[in-house]
């Protein structure tokens, strides 16, 4: 078969994007319009703002990535588009601009779940990279603004599928990132600032007791499990997994996180050290800048704040690390993916590396640019649904809450 030529549409948060990948394997073109400039004034993405911002972007941004590519409408094979999870009216503008143009031009449409498309991220740069020995079992950490979230992958005839062992039980660390960083004055989005301040700072000032999962389950838990949805398929031939892993899947739900317990710990630290003023004074200074930069975060930024910042992550890290390569054993995995947006950490991505290679267990990141929200990794995931005929019934719609399988 010739190349096949899909271009992805992605409008599931506060990112415009869109891409044409060739055959699952080499990024053509990828557009992204941020909106960070729209939210920053209000800490965090406004709905409503993202919707009108994506409206204003989409056409735009896909005539964008079809002259980079040098694609015409006609010349392309097929669409992809962000189905869920993410914010019900981003996604609608995605969904409904995709819907319409594939009408008119009579090409097929694929839906993609985003978290899918991130672990396609991962895969779309190693093939582009000429890596295509990818060892199963295969781990997948998706850990972004709205998840974190632990996935076996298997690859089968019929395409990919997902089995959930761990998700957030509140906040996703991305959130938390974000969080601490509008608590502390930092501005919106969170997790690049602290990831830059975080070494100017004494990680080991500030101990966080570590993360304790006490509170029943806040969001819904995935309970279709691999094995049971092999067992309706009546394939009786999948024995992967050893029965213990079955019962300590359905039991204790070890690999999950939760990382409100730390965004509190932050604002007690910020209570009990009286540090509310310098906050405000910082929060003032930063959005009556236009672009602040690194020396600006720096200067505003007292040793003991810096203290805690380089603190907060060395805890984040330290838990999104432990909890994954104590999965990656459990489930005795030959792969490990580190993907979505909080993976463009840089203590985050050394520390899996350290970690994992002292365990001789590869690990793969995409590259920073396609860590975070994109388009090209949507196109990617659609490949294998191209192939296989997959295709979205006209009547599809978005789901916010869509899970992984
Ligand atoms: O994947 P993404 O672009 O959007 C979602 O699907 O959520 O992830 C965005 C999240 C934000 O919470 C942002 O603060 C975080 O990823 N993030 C980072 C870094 N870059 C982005 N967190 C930590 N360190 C970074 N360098
Ligand atoms: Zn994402």
């Amino acid at each position: 078969m010739g190349s096949t030529y899909i271009l992805g549409i992605e409008s599931s948060c506060d990112e415009t994007a869109a891409a044409v990948v060739r055959s699952g394997e080499q990024i053509v073109s990828s557009i992204v319009a941020s909106q960070i400039a729209t939210h920053q004034p209000y800490g965090g993405v406004v709905p409503e703002l993202a919707s009108r911002e994506h409206l204003r972007a989409i056409v735009p941004v896909v005539r964008q990535a079809l002259a980079e590519a040098a694609k015409t409408y006609e010349s392309i094979d097929g669409l992809a588009v962000t189905q869920g999870p993410g914010l019900a009216g981003a996604l609608l503008v995605g969904i409904s601009y995709s819907k319409a143009l594939a009408f008119a031009l009579d090409k097929p449409l694929i839906a993609v779940n985003h978290l899918e498309g991130h672990i396609h991220a991962v895969l779309l740069e190693e093939k582009q990279k000429g890596n295509r020995e990818l060892r199963f079992p295969l781990l997948a950490l998706v850990v972004s603004g709205g998840h974190t979230h632990l996935y076996l992958a298997e690859q089968r005839a019929e395409g990919w599928s997902y089995e959930n062992i761990g998700h957030t039980r509140d906040d996703a660390a991305g959130e938390a990132f974000d969080k601490v960083a509008k608590l502390l004055g930092l501005g919106y989005p969170g997790g690049p600032v602290i990831d830059r301040l975080s070494k100017h700072g004494d990680p080991r000032a500030v101990k966080f007791p570590p993360s304790q999962i006490k509170h029943p389950d806040r969001r819904k838990v995935q309970k279709t499990f691999l094995s049971e949805k092999n067992r309706a398929k009546g394939a009786a031939e999948v024995t992967r997994q050893p029965a213990e892993h079955s019962a300590a899947r359905a039991s204790d739900r070890r690999f999950d996180f939760s990382y409100s317990g730390i965004k509190t710990a932050v604002l007690r630290y910020v209570e009990t050290h009286h540090l509310a003023a310098s906050i405000e004074a910082r929060r003032r200074a930063l959005a009556s800048a236009a672009k602040p930069q690194l020396d600006d975060y720096l200067a505003l930024s007292d040793r003991e704040t810096l203290n805690l910042i380089a603190s907060f992550q060395r805890a984040m890290v330290g838990d999104l690390v432990g909890k994954t390569l104590a999965a990656a054993r459990e489930f005795d995995v030959a792969t490990l993916f580190v993907t979505g947006g909080v993976a463009a950490n840089q203590e985050l991505r050394e520390t899996f590396a350290r970690e994992a290679a002292q365990e001789a267990l590869p690990v793969f990141f995409p590259s920073r640019p396609l860590s975070t929200d994109n388009a090209a990794m949507i196109a990617a995931a659609a490949y294998p649904k191209f192939l296989a005929g997959q295709f979205a019934p006209m009547d599809f719609s978005a789901e916010a809450g869509l899970a992984l399988k």
